[in-house]
């Protein structure tokens, strides 16, 4: 199942980078990425914002969001450990 990112179609627009990098994720990950553009997600204040499925990410830089979806997708090429599953402390 595709992961689903949810965004204003025209927020997006005013953000040509994080729109670059929503494209390349979508060709990185073929079929794996679900884009849905909506006329406006109540973010008006907090652009750019992007859904990933339920979760809200407010004024997300492109790295950051290039940085989530590759953890959801490939976990074990950008970290040792899960999401949501702590490292250990101290690190090894
Ligand atoms: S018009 Fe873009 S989030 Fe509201």
């Amino acid at each position: 199942m595709p992961v689903q990112l949810t965004m204003c179609r025209f927020c997006i627009r005013s953000r040509p980078e994080v729109q670059r990098t929503v494209a390349q994720l979508v060709k990185e990950f073929p079929n794996q990425i679900e884009v849905e553009e909506l006329d406006c997600i109540a973010a008006c204040d907090d652009v750019p914002a992007i859904m990933i499925e339920t979760d809200y990410h407010p004024q997300v830089a492109p790295c950051e969001l290039a940085r989530l979806i590759r953890e959801r997708l490939s976990p074990q090429a950008t970290s040792a450990h899960p999401v949501g599953v702590p490292a250990p402390y101290p690190p090894a």
